[in-house]
């Protein structure tokens, strides 16, 4: 959840630190801190709040800009986010300084021994024990092995961690740790960095490695040691990051979010590309799942949170209608404490842009005890997800700053149906020529997205005029119920406001009775092709609503006049395959959200209360 950076090298360590943190500051922003071990001194400083507090105490107090150093923005778990809770935490001789991400879920028992040791507390963090661990582990060794030291804390620690420490006594040397947790080491030429995430370090070097679990990282200018917590040389994997430093900048727009919707047509197609073998059929490199293992399958079982979730929603549609597989949905964090029915023949599908959901990462961690097979479809390349499961299929959506997932939901749903088409080639339930037009209109559908996007300026004017609005409701049918769901939470999350999203044909069961004068509802509106029964309940189901006062907001396709007639606002979108139609339906509601946040003043990169990344359960 919080953001981690490292750096050894000749730069000056304060600026690399800093710029690093302000690549991740969507990990977590309630404070900031840095710490700078520089001739032979370590001074800190970290401030509650934006990355920007901590930026004006450092100009108010200018610190030394060489040496090494490490930096951390938090998402707070343990203590208010107040300055002195904020990261860097160091020990009682002030020459330890310590940052974490994760949870120490011993350290109220950790803290007891130390205190009894006379060790004293100036944080109510858990982070605040490793410090002192830290510096006993030096003091009893006699030496000045960090890395040492670390490896043996580590043994003791419970829970999920990234832990970075730096030592007054030991210059050049940043010492990390890993369990359950992001980690990630930049290689460059005379210095080295790390990070929770690559964004921290690409302006410097595309050279990465990541780190396994359980895993210690020594960083020296020239060196990069990596061991497991008993010392031994540890299995690393190096890549080459192919995202470069701008695609993690704002690109002129004034915020993450407008950016990464605009990138929607480039991520769509970037994620279809290379799927297509020279022979026509469709392959997935990455899969590793063999197709006879697939065509075993039995029952598929989709696991996300969020958006994620969303697009598994949906997922469930396409995957049953092609492959006549059942296929169920859970929301992650509950999947595991109901008992689920799984076995060798269960197909779990764990979708997760971040790839770090510690929700869907424990679920995916179960479904594999269960000896279920996991498939990862993941944005992030490396990550704890894809890396714990038996396939995985990323998503090219590139970096997603803003912490409203946009451009990797419409990837993720290109992920699940080419993940549908090729169950549907494995198992011999679709002829290649089939396959291949549904694979035709996927490949239509940047363009698609792309003449959505140039009409969508009547939706930013009609979410200014809503801006005082208390509540909004969102109806949807078939893959429009999940369209509407996403719709709903995207409000949620970043304007601030109660939406909710119900199935068009519940209304009648209780919802219709919230209906009253002015209420905005949003209709998701079926494709008239393929499921004209779907959409002739739904234009009834409009009128009911608009007859009860409802302010009838309508996304339906172009040339669809039947709806005209009941919409207050009509939003037109391209005509395209009914289980396609969450890709361009989807856009339409990521503006509205955003531009009403906005037109309320909210930050929509980095809403209140939420991070990127939610690393806890
Ligand atoms: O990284 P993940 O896809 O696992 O994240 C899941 C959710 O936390 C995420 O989709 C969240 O709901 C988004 N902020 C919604 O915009």
């Amino acid at each position: 959840m919080c953001g981690i950076v490292g750096y050894v090298g000749p730069k000056p360590a304060l600026e690399v630190v800093v710029e690093g943190l302000a690549r991740l500051e969507y990990r977590g922003y309630d404070s900031a801190g840095v710490a700078i071990l520089s001739d032979g001194k370590l001074q800190t400083e970290k401030r509650a709040g934006k990355l920007a507090n901590l930026r004006a105490a450092l100009e108010q107090n200018p610190r030394s800009a060489d040496g090494i150093g490490i930096g951390h923005t938090r998402w707070a778990t343990h203590g208010a986010p107040t300055d002195h809770n904020a990261h860097p935490h160091v020990d009682n001789t002030n020459r330890v300084a310590v940052i974490h991400n994760g949870i120490i879920e011993n350290f109220a028992q950790l803290r007891v021994e130390l205190e009894e040791r006379g060790c004293k507390f100036r944080s109510e963090t858990d982070t605040e024990v490793v410090a002192h661990l830290l510096s006993e582990e030096l003091k009893e060794r006699g030496d000045k092995d960090l890395g040492a030291a670390m490896r043996s804390v580590c043994r003791r620690l419970e829970g999920a961690f990234t832990l970075v420490a730096i030592c007054e006594d030991i210059p050049d040397l940043v010492v990390a740790a890993r369990r359950n947790s992001p980690l990630v080491v930049g290689r460059g030429k005379g210095e080295n960095f790390l990070a929770s995430d690559v964004a921290a370090f690409i302006a410097h070097t595309r050279d990465a490695v990541e780190l396994g679990q359980d895993q210690v990282v020594e960083l020296r200018p020239d060196s990069v040691t990596i061991t497991d917590y008993d010392g031994a040389p540890a299995p690393v994997r190096e890549y080459y990051v192919d995202w470069d430093a701008s695609a993690a900048e704002k690109g002129g727009y004034e915020y993450f979010m407008l950016k990464e919707i605009v990138e929607q047509p480039r991520a769509v197609a970037d994620t279809l590309l290379g799927r297509v073998a020279v022979d026509g059929t469709l392959t997935l490199d990455e899969m590793r799942l063999a197709p006879q293992e697939l065509r075993q399958i039995s029952k598929i079982v989709i696991i996300a949170c969020g958006t994620s979730y969303h697009a598994g929603l949906i997922a469930k549609y396409a995957i049953e209608h092609w492959c006549r597989i059942p296929c169920e949905v859970e929301v992650a964090s509950e999947f595991r404490y109901r008992d689920p029915i799984l076995d060798r023949q269960t197909l779990v599908i764990a979708i997760s842009q971040s790839g770090e959901s510690m929700d869907t990462l424990m679920a995916t961690r179960y479904a594999r005890e269960q000896q279920s097979r996991v498939l990862a479809i993941c944005n992030v390349n490396g990550s704890t997800i894809p890396r714990e499961s038996d396939g995985v299929l990323y998503t090219h959506a590139g970096p997603e700053v803003g912490v409203a997932a946009t451009k990797t939901f419409l990837t993720q749903l290109v992920a699940c149906y080419l993940v549908g088409l090729y169950l549907a080639q494995v198992r011999g339930l679709k002829f290649g020529d089939e396959i291949n037009t549904i694979i035709g209109q996927l490949a239509r559908m940047p363009e698609q997205v792309e003449k959505v996007l140039s009409t969508v300026e009547p939706v930013r004017e009609l979410a200014r005029s809503l801006a005082d609005a208390k509540t909004v409701l969102f109806l949807g049918r078939h893959v429009g119920y999940p369209v509407a769901m996403e719709g709903a939470l995207k409000l949620k999350e970043l304007a601030y406001m109660h939406a909710e999203a119900f199935a068009a044909g519940e209304l009648k069961h209780g919802p219709i009775a919230l209906i009253e004068d002015g209420l905005p509802v949003v209709v998701v509106v079926p494709s008239r092709e393929g499921r004209s029964v779907l959409h002739d309940k739904i234009v009834s189901n409009i009128q009911e609503i608009r007859a009860r006062g409802a302010r009838t907001i309508v996304i339906a396709e172009e040339g669809d006049e039947s709806v005209r007639p009941y919409s207050d606002t009509l939003i037109e979108i391209p005509a395209v395959p009914t289980l396609l139609q969450p890709i361009v339906a989807t856009v339409p509601l990521q503006v509205f959200a955003c531009e009403l946040a906005l037109a309320k003043g909210n930050d929509v990169d980095q809403p209140r209360n939420l991070a990127k990344s939610v690393t806890v359960e």
